[in-house]
């Protein structure tokens, strides 16, 4: 099955907090939107593998970020915890065009 790519505009880069996230809410889920020390743009859906706690108010180090709940480590590159911990948040296309974050809304598939 052919895969659709709809990028959508999330709003500027310099609207995320260095070393932190701000969140988009779609119809089926949210997605934490995460900006590292060297400008680095991830998105992963705002929801820990673990239990579920919301990445996006976690510390944000290096290309990981730390759950605020029982500091589970994720790696922003690809959702996987990092370590003994197992489970994988899911990681959305990102690209960047004139200051813009878009994200690919194409791969939104209903919440499970
Ligand atoms: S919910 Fe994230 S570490 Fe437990």
């Amino acid at each position: 099955m052919e895969e659709k790519t709809y990028w959508f505009d999330v709003g500027r880069v310099s609207a995320v907090p260095l070393r932190g996230a701000r969140t988009v809410r779609t119809p089926s889920r949210e997605i934490a939107v995460f900006r590292t020390a060297s400008n680095d743009i991830f998105a992963l859906e705002n929801k820990c593998p673990h239990k579920g706690g919301p990445l996006s108010e976690g510390i944000v180090h290096g290309r990981k970020v730390a759950c605020p709940l029982h500091n589970w480590i994720i790696n922003l590159e690809d959702g996987e915890a990092t370590g003994a911990d197992h489970g994988c948040a899911k990681k959305f296309p990102v690209k960047i065009e004139r200051g813009h974050i878009y994200i690919d809304m194409g791969v939104l598939a209903p919440a499970e």
